[in-house]
């Protein structure tokens, strides 16, 4: 991101500087799908793509947005101010629901009030480059940007997993998605050249470093489905449905996997089975990858992205057809130690464990492959560890 370009476009739409920047990024799943609604483990880095906000306080309760990507640009430099788009404003203190992106500030600066925070308001201009419906966090980046900058208006301390809370509450409550904690966790916490390794439960985190001698590839089948909200929150109630024959909170605390019983007992359907089956191996392969990665063994840790694909695909029944097709592609290069599907599922990414200066060939064979098979282009990128939601004086 070109701040320089970012401060200017500011200026020029306020007419005045801005002085503070801040970033939150998206980020990718390494390791743990659908475990953090089971109160399980999450093994996410923050990638180097993320939402920006140049800004500048106000003091008179309004919030003024103007995105570079989520509207047109505004056909004269000085409408703004006088005369902003209605729909990238709102009063701190007369909030209502409505539709659009803005739904994410607004459900921001509800919770933050809600939970005892004094918000100035500020104007902003706000870019991006993290992929929408790509399974890369898109909404945590823009709620935890929009948090960070609540807190560097309003003078208060910027809490990580406070603000994680505060954001999936927003998500689940303002915007209506039951997502989970981990995307808001990972924007908010992340540590560069680190992956972040929490439990769910508690939100304890260790920052995990990642093996040097790998890349992590993103691969982005270019496929989004609808319908994911209503799939996604089908595999919740299921899971919450296994919890319940297990006599548990959540599936975390089934600490190993007994089919067996299960069968047995009587009306207990066999995708519940399966559904249950996943969460429990998966949680047990997240506390075996931050062990593998603590002794640099890429090769176990691609056999367990391995393993949570084909779960994923065979017993959460989450992928479709493109990542099914990708994972393949990937898992074919002698340089892939493994490669699965990342995030909610049903399309968009996979990702893949790539010895380390193999990684641009990785690439390019990678694409034209899937390009052969699929008959799709997909973006395919090496992607870095990145830092989580931060602040910029400028
Ligand atoms: C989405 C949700 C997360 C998580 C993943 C699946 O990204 O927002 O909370 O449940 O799906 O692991």
């Amino acid at each position: 991101m070109n701040i320089q370009h970012l401060k200017q476009l500011f200026t020029s739409y306020f007419n005045s500087e801005s002085q503070i920047i801040v970033r939150a990024p998206g980020r990718v799943n390494l390791i743990g799908e659908h475990t953090d609604y089971n109160d399980g483990f999450v093994l996410p880095i923050a990638i180097d793509r993320a939402i920006w906000l140049a800004l500048r306080p106000r003091h008179d309760g309004q919030v003024h947005i103007h995105s570079l990507d989520m509207q047109p640009a505004p056909p004269s430099a000085t409408v703004a101010q006088d005369n902003p788009t209605p729909d990238s404003v709102f009063e701190l203190h007369s909030l209502t629901k409505g539709s659009g992106w803005l739904e994410y500030p607004k459900g921001i600066a509800y919770h933050l009030m809600k939970a005892g925070y004094e918000l100035h308001g500020f104007d902003a201009v706000m870019t991006g480059n993290v992929p929408r419906g790509a399974g890369l966090a898109s909404s945590a980046a823009v709620e935890l940007a929009v948090a960070r900058a609540f807190a560097a208006v309003s003078g208060f301390e910027w809490d990580a997993p406070k603000m994680a809370k505060i954001a999936q509450k927003a998500e689940n409550e303002w915007v209506g998605v039951h997502c989970g904690i981990m995307d808001q966790m990972a924007s908010a916490a992340c540590k560069e050249g680190h992956a972040l390794f929490l439990d769910c439960r508690s939100l304890e985190i260790q920052h995990a470093p990642l093996p040097k001698t790998v890349s992590i590839v993103i691969l982005d089948t270019s496929t989004r489905r609808g319908l994911v909200n209503s799939a996604y929150n089908e595999r919740r109630s299921q899971c919450e449905e296994a919890a319940r024959w297990f006599g548990v909170k959540a599936l975390r605390d089934v600490g190993e996997f007994t089919g067996k019983k299960m069968k047995e007992k009587r009306g207990f359907s066999e995708v519940v089975l399966k559904r249950a089956r996943h969460i429990i191996t998966e949680n047990a392969r997240v506390l075996e990858a931050v062990e593998v990665m603590k002794n640099e063994d890429v090769k176990s840790l691609g056999e367990l992205f391995n393993a949570s694909h084909d779960s994923l695909r065979d017993d959460f029944e989450v992928t479709n057809d493109a990542l099914d097709i990708m994972v393949e592609c990937a898992r074919e290069q002698s340089s892939c130690y493994g490669a699965r599907m990342t995030g909610a599922g049903f399309g968009g990414c996979a990702v893949a464990l790539v010895k380390g200066g193999n990684a641009a060939e990785f690439v390019h064979a990678v694409s034209a492959a899937y390009r052969r098979r699929a008959g799709l282009e997909a973006a395919v990128y090496i992607c870095k560890a990145s830092e989580g939601a931060s602040l910029m004086l400028g």
